[in-house]
């Protein structure tokens, strides 16, 4: 029998990451009852992931590209002091009943801007002078506007963070599809223009990690 590493190795880093907490398994929890693709929340090692790096900026300004069921979006809070703001943009009301139940019983959530509508026309409307963390997580199709759309409003030493960056191992194909064609052509775009310092991380479905320079 072939050994299934990848779900394995999965599984073991999983079980040796701190918690998320009561919430976010929760959350995770209701997300994988109700909602039609769960597969697209970020999940435990993703979201510790997500919540060490905002820990390391402590952050004053966060835009979350594609809230979902707010599972990136609750975790990006945890480096926040009081000052803190997170703007998190989805195009879709569905899952707004399970967002905000989550984001109401959290205690930062007065810090929360929920916006819903497409990130594309939403982001230049935003009176934020500098982000401290982006992370776009929306229309795969997109991807390269919201990088065009904010790579100049990232502060010196502040984060992109891009998730599905493998897209399920895509990447690699010679005949790639419109979604695969455009991450690809970002995960190039971010590496060769020079603006951050990046590492692609096969985490998940691969997150890159880059820090302005
Ligand atoms: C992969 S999910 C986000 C998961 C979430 N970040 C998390 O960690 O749980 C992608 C989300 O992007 C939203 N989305 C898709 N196109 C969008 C757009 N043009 N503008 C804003 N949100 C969009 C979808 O409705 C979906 O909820």
């Amino acid at each position: 029998m072939v050994r299934n590493w990848i779900e394995e190795l999965s599984k073991y880093a999983d079980d040796h990451t701190s918690s998320e907490g009561d919430l976010l398994r929760e959350l995770e929890r209701k997300t994988y009852l109700s909602a039609l693709s769960p597969q697209m929340l970020s999940g435990k090692l993703q979201g510790r992931l997500l919540s060490m790096l905002s820990k390391l900026v402590q952050p004053n300004f966060v835009l979350d590209i594609g809230t979902f069921t707010g599972y990136s979006c609750i975790s990006l809070l945890d480096g926040f002091g009081e000052d803190g703001l997170m703007y998190t943009i989805d195009v879709n009301d569905d899952y707004e009943h399970i967002r905000s139940e989550f984001f109401n019983r959290h205690p930062k959530r007065g810090q929360i801007k929920q916006l819903l509508g497409n990130a594309i026309d939403i982001i230049p409307t935003l009176d934020v002078e500098a982000w401290d963390i982006v992370f776009i997580d929306a229309n795969k199709q997109a991807y390269l506007d919201y990088y065009q759309l904010v790579k100049n409003k990232i502060r010196k030493g502040g984060l992109l963070i891009v998730d599905n960056v493998l897209w399920s191992g895509k990447v690699l194909d010679s005949n790639k599809d419109l979604d695969t064609k455009i991450i690809d052509d970002l995960n190039k775009l971010i590496v060769n223009e020079g603006l951050f310092e990046t590492v692609l991380m096969p985490v998940r479905d691969g997150i890159s990690i880059s820090i302005k320079k």
